[in-house]
C-alpha cells in the first residue's frame, strides 16, 4: 500500500482508540504503550463478541475470555515478518513478567486470530501457536466469522495479490490489545513496543485478584 494510504489508516486507527481525549501524538509516542488512566470520557469502543474456532477444533466465543486478562493478535501465518515478531514480543513480554510475578501472567490469556481464515486453517493455527507459547489460544473461523471478531476489535485487513503469482499477502493492523477480565479494552502495544515493554504494562495494568478463581 502506498505511504499516503498508510498513514490515512494510522490516523483512523489513532482516531478509533480516541474513545474521548486522545490526541495521534499519544498514540505513536516512544515505547507505543497508552493508558487510557486519567484520560477525559469513556472507553474506547474495542472488543465485543465474536464466534471462532480453537486450534483444537473447540468453538470458543467472547464468553471464553472472560474472568481473566488476555493480550489479543491478530495477524496471519503466512506473515513473512511483522506476525511473527508481535507474536514473539506478546509471549515474550508475558514469559518476562513470568519471572518477576508468575501469578500476573498466569492472569493474562495470550490469543490469537487469524485474519488470512482461507488458508488458516485449524490445522494450521494448532501447528504454528506452539512455535510460540504453551499457552496461547490460536482461532480461526469462516470469511464471515474473522471478519465479524475484526470488525468488533476495529481490526483492518485485506487481501493483497501478487502479481504473476496465486499467492497473497495480508495487509493488516499490527496492534497488541490488553482487555480487562470484564472484556473491556485496558490498553494496547504497537509494533514498535518491546517484550520489555509489555511486561512493564502488564505489570501495570493486571491485578490477580480481579481473575477469577484466584
Ligand atoms: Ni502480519
Amino acid at each position: 500500500m502506498s505511504t499516503k494510504t498508510r498513514v490515512i489508516l494510522i490516523a483512523v486507527l489513532g482516531l478509533v482508540l480516541a474513545g474521548g481525549g486522545f490526541t495521534l501524538w499519544r498514540a505513536v509516542q516512544p515505547g507505543g504503550i497508552v493508558s487510557q488512566q486519567g484520560e477525559s470520557t469513556g472507553k474506547a469502543l474495542i472488543g465485543g463478541a465474536f464466534t471462532l474456532t480453537d486450534q483444537s477444533g473447540a468453538r470458543r466465543s467472547e464468553a471464553d475470555l472472560m474472568g481473566r486478562y488476555s493480550l489479543i493478535y491478530f495477524g496471519y501465518t503466512y506473515c513473512p515478518d511483522v506476525c511473527p515478531t508481535s507474536l514473539s514480543t506478546m509471549t515474550q513480554g508475558l514469559d518476562i513478567l513470568a519471572e518477576s510475578d508468575a501469578a500476573k501472567a498466569a492472569a493474562v490469556q495470550p490469543v490469537f486470530i487469524t485474519i488470512d481464515p482461507e488458508r488458516d486453517s485449524v490445522e494450521v493455527m494448532a501447528g504454528y501457536a506452539e512455535h510460540f507459547h504453551p499457552r496461547l489460544l490460536a482461532l480461526t473461523g469462516t470469511v464471515e466469522e474473522v471478519a465479524g471478531a475484526a470488525k468488533a476489535y476495529r481490526i483492518y485487513y485485506q487481501k493483497v495479490e501478487e502479481q504473476g503469482s496465486s499467492d497473497y499477502l495480508m495487509d493488516h493492523s499490527s496492534i497488541l490489545y490488553l482487555m480487562g477480565p470484564d472484556g473491556s479494552y485496558l490498553t494496547h502495544f504497537t509494533h514498535a513496543s518491546t517484550a520489555e515493554d509489555v511486561a512493564k504494562g502488564l505489570a501495570e495494568q493486571v491485578d490477580p485478584a480481579l481473575v477469577a478463581g484466584s
